[in-house]
């Protein structure tokens, strides 16, 4: 299959309008973001080179490698069918003149903000109007418990940030013990990256388990980190002790989503996603799914630059059964939610989702964004401040919106919606048509062949 990087508005692929034969084939799924984003950082941390194979070419992740590259790393694709990539770091980053732009990525301001401070190097990191809306105070506060000096807009709590060095004198950060309010790998990650550059142990106690891929390829650059259920503790003065790595990205289970809830819902199908990544913090949509009769199986499943992958098999099938989800669940879907309710719109039974109010900081409001936009297609749900109820019914026709959809700049509401109108155009022919979403080229964010591995696969 070719891949188009940046889908314009002009070369969209169209959505297909009948499938008459349901979903089928197999997708190769495109590399984890948040395993992509990290790779290229640590990578940039050692002298030697290191190759990355399987890098996520999207806008996000490209964040991330100009910041590097500001920052002095040498980073270059060395063949973009593979995604196979060299960087070439340094151990002390050199200061970049100029803004860090971080675009609609979180991952790449918050783990660059740990970074930034470790390396102890001037910096000012700003992002798109939806990145600049979100929570910075949650890095900015326990960095300053470490002794770096972050500040942001409108009381430290926003981007854009600047950091200012400390005297060289006082270059090593302090010891940290700290409980995290919320549960969000990017501000556990942040803290361990900046620790990584202090005198004394960090500790960081979760309050939920999140994903734990910069403890897993931290460990494996042989730091001294020890996960002890929800608390992790680095030993002092790990940044010297790091080896390189080279790093094998698997495939995003949070892109693998939308197929599985394609799949399950379309009469007929029968996708294989292949090489997904299977890391335990991160399937909790797929076993969603299989609690409420969705046919999703998993073969050849195998362990891949240290992280659990397999192919998943999904068929359609009729998903039946209430579904609720609390606090306890969220972190493992935290990105599956919007997609999860394309789901229950189709689901014999109701879906409950509560302690999600994380939701409301992503890179838009997705409950009020989901709510707004589904209300546009005749869908009532209520809403609560973190969470929702959606009761579904397996008849369920959206009514054709008369005007684009918003995608409230963010690449995961605009899929959602997407997977939504191929679902309903196949499961009512007779009322197909293709919607207009307000940005569509939004998923460059995070799948830039989504569109073309959906038609791809009619
Ligand atoms: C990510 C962590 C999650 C997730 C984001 C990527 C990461 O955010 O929503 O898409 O790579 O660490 P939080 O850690 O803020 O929950």
């Amino acid at each position: 299959m070719m891949m188009s990087l940046t889908p314009t508005t002009e070369n969209l692929p169209l959505l297909p309008k009948a499938l008459p034969q349901g979903l089928q084939g197999e997708v190769l799924i495109p590399g984890d973001k948040s395993i992509s984003h990290r790779s290229l950082m640590f990578a940039s941390l050692v002298e030697t080179p290191v190759e990355v194979v399987g890098l996520l070419p999207s806008a996000d992740v490209f964040s991330t490698r100009d910041c590097l590259r500001q920052l002095g790393a040498t980073i270059t694709c060395e063949e973009a069918k593979t995604g196979r990539w060299l960087v070439q770091g340094k151990r002390q980053w050199q200061t970049p003149t100029d803004v860090l732009n971080c675009g609609n990525s979180g991952t790449t301001i918050r783990l660059m903000m740990g970074l930034v401070a470790g390396q102890n190097v001037y910096a000012v990191m700003s992002g798109d109007s939806s990145l600049n809306k979100r929570p910075m105070g949650r890095v900015i506060a326990p960095l300053a418990q470490l002794g770096a000096n972050w500040q942001g807009r409108e009381n430290n709590r926003l981007a854009p940030v600047v950091h200012v060095p400390r005297a060289e004198e006082n270059r090593a950060l302090a010891g940290l013990a700290y409980t995290m309010p919320v549960a969000s790998a990017q501000v556990k990650s942040a803290i361990l990256l900046a620790g990584l550059y202090s005198g004394q142990p960090v500790t960081v106690v979760e309050p939920l388990p999140s994903r734990d891929h910069t403890e897993r390829m931290l460990s494996a650059m042989g730091a001294n980190l020890t996960v002890e259920g929800t608390t992790i503790t680095l030993a002092p003065n790990q940044a010297k002790n790091l080896t390189p790595c080279n790093w094998l990205v698997p495939g995003d289970p949070s892109s693998a989503a939308f197929l599985m809830v394609a799949g399950a819902l379309i009469p007929n199908s029968n996708l294989l996603l292949k090489n997904v990544g299977l890391n335990p913090a991160r399937t909790g949509l797929l076993l969603a799914l299989q609690q409420i009769g969705a046919a999703i199986t998993l073969e050849n499943e195998r362990v891949v630059g240290g992280e659990p992958v397999g192919d998943v098999r999904v068929r359609y099938s009729e998903l039946k059964g209430n579904l609720t989800l609390a606090a306890a669940e969220i972190p493992a879907l935290v990105d599956e939610i919007p997609i999860l309710m394309i789901a229950g719109l189709y689901l014999q039974g109701t879906l409950h989702v509560s302690g999600a109010e994380e939701l409301r900081k992503k890179e838009s409001d997705r409950l009020l964004a989901m709510q707004t936009e589904l209300g546009k297609l005749g869908v009532t749900m209520d809403l609560f401040e973190d969470g929702f109820t959606l009761v579904g019914k397996p008849d369920f026709v959206a009514t054709n919106p008369a005007a684009p959809l918003a995608t409230w700049h963010d690449h995961r509401i605009a899929m959602a919606l997407t997977i939504l109108n191929l679902v309903q155009n196949a499961r009512n022919p007779e009322v197909a048509t293709v919607w207009a979403l307000e940005d569509p080229t939004i998923v460059n964010v995070s799948f830039p062949s989504f569109f073309e591995t959906l038609a791809g696969l009619a």
